[in-house]
């Protein structure tokens, strides 16, 4: 009777998979799809950050990998992501709202809205960013100041070995304090130093087991403490701060608005007859909390990268030291506008960007209708994940992929070259919000650690390890290295 049972349900089991088959013929190729893990188990257990691009190398360019009942499209290389970003950046421009993100933004905000919401948010980030004097001088000036306080920090080393991440993210997020709200903090202040802990607490959340976890079983993570419970935990945090800041700027009313709440406040003023407003102090106070999530731990992350590259290569950071001293002798501090005279400094930037880009794939976005992508059917609802590293890594669009070369950005006669495969930053209507700012900082915070110090490896280390720590972003390990003044600016 058990033997008939089973062979039964092996049966019921064969007949449903075939109809899936059959129903899906149309869909990406993947891995097969199991109940309920759908094809998570394809990820395994540890993720690295070549894991999505070997399952790119088993299915191709456009693939189908379930995430439990929820179909997910991983679409890698230059060609593919152009296609489905840019000449399906209509079809493609929302975010899933996946059970986490609902927990965590409840659709407030620029990252993880949606709709009407997302438009007008977005919109106003986006002037406001150009109006508080990014591409002119007033954000500028507070980035270089900051720049100089990271090099005086960096100076009480003496030289000796030291370990630069704790300097490197204050530095980055008091840049979005001074964006959002006006001022920055101490770095011993107390605030300052939760908000430092909520955002890499988040990040290395993002992407973990118990994440995972969630979004897959949400009726039951609720219910269970763990490190999803303490990242809610951190967020309804975050929140609150940015609350208080509000509040203290709704108390000492401006003429001419300064930073991020200013603007905010100001428009809800202006939009408050408007029906269709969604300006409220629960979008700002998530769109604050966006700024710094989406701000400080990539740009930290890449400076990061940047220094540890430097030592490992003291040939290119000679080469980079040459070029400053050859244009811009003895000056004391870089300004943007210099980049323009430094081809090669500039090309060391971006190859470092290319070569170990900070994020594991990109940030999801979701279909919302189906869509015929490059001959494959991707219905509606499916999530969307433009897989930015492979591009960056794409064999059809670099010289040499796999390897760190500057040359990537220099044409023959050593002059800088844009290039189109560098998308960092993502590309289409959800494209990063703050690319500009992003490259500003990254460029006067290495400009000016390059200026002052040559950046040699601690004795008896012969290489800084390049094996990164995955999660959602792609991080170096810890690691020390030796500021060693130059003597030009001694
Ligand atoms: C090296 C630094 C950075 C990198 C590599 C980076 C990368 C990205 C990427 C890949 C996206 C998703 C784009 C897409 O869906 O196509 C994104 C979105 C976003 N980024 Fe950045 N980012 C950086 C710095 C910043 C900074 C400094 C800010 C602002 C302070 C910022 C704010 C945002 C926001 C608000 C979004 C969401 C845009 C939307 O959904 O409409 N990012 N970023």
């Amino acid at each position: 009777m058990l033997g008939v049972l089973v062979a039964l349900l092996v049966c019921l089991l064969m007949i449903h998979f075939l109809r899936q088959l059959w129903s899906h013929k149309s869909y990406p190729p993947g891995p097969l799809r199991l109940p309920i893990i759908g094809g998570t188990w394809r990820l395994g257990i540890k993720l690295y950050k070549d894991t999505v691009l070997k399952m790119s190398e088993q299915y191709g360019n456009i693939l189908m990998a379930w995430l439990g009942p929820i179909p997910a499209v991983i679409i890698s290389g230059y060609e593919a992501v152009i296609e489905g970003l840019i000449n399906h950046s209509e079809d493609f421009d929302e975010r899933p709202v996946t059970p986490f993100v609902k927990a965590a933004v409840n659709g407030h905000g620029i990252v993880f809205s949606n709709g009407h919401t997302w438009k007008q948010q977005r919109k106003f980030g986006v002037t406001t960013m150009r109006k508080l004097g990014l591409g002119k001088k007033g954000m500028e000036l507070q980035i270089e100041e900051e720049a100089q306080q990271l090099v005086e920090t960096f100076a009480r080393a003496k030289g000796q070995p030291f370990d630069a991440t704790m300097a490197i993210s204050n530095s980055i997020c008091n840049v979005i304090c001074a964006v959002a709200f006006g001022h920055r903090f101490p770095v011993q202040d107390r605030e300052f130093i939760k908000l430092m802990e909520a955002i890499e607490y988040l990040s290395k959340c993002i992407g973990s087991v118990s994440y995972l976890l969630y979004e897959l079983f949400p009726w039951i993570m609720e219910r269970l403490p763990g490190p999803h419970k303490k990242a809610l935990a951190y967020l309804e945090d975050f929140l609150s701060f940015a609350r208080k800041e509000i509040e203290n700027h709704k108390k000492c009313a401006v003429h001419e608005p300064q930073d991020f709440i200013d603007f905010y406040l100001f428009q809800m003023k202006k939009s408050k007859n408007d029906r269709n407003s969604t300006y409220n102090e629960d979008n700002l106070a998530q769109c604050i909390v966006d700024l710094f999530i989406a701000g400080t731990e990539t740009t930290a992350l890449t400076l990061r990268w940047a220094l540890l590259f430097m030592a490992n290569h003291p040939d290119i950071q000679e080469k980079v030291h040459k070029e400053m001293e050859d244009v811009l002798g003895s000056s004391q501090i870089f300004h943007y506008q210099d980049g323009k005279k430094l081809p090669y400094t500039n090309a060391v930037i971006h190859e470092i960007q290319r070569f170990q880009y900070i994020l594991l794939v990109g940030i999801p976005r979701q279909s919302s209708k189906d869509v015929n992508l490059c001959g494959f059917f991707i219905p509606k609802g499916a999530i969307i994940v433009p897989d930015l590293r492979s591009v960056l890594l794409d064999p059809k669009q670099w010289e040499t992929p796999e390897e760190f070369n500057p040359n990537h950005f220099l044409d023959k006669d050593g002059n800088f070259v844009e290039r189109e495969a560098f998308l960092p930053f993502g590309a289409g209507g959800r494209v990063c919000l703050g690319e500009q700012l992003a490259r500003v900082e990254i460029f006067l915070f290495f400009a000016n650690l390059l200026r002052a110090f040559t950046f040699q490896l601690p004795e008896g280390v012969k290489e800084l390890n390049t094996d990164p720590i995955v999660g959602a972003s792609v991080a170096p390990r810890p690691y020390k290295l030796c500021a060693v003044p130059r003597s030009s600016s001694s």
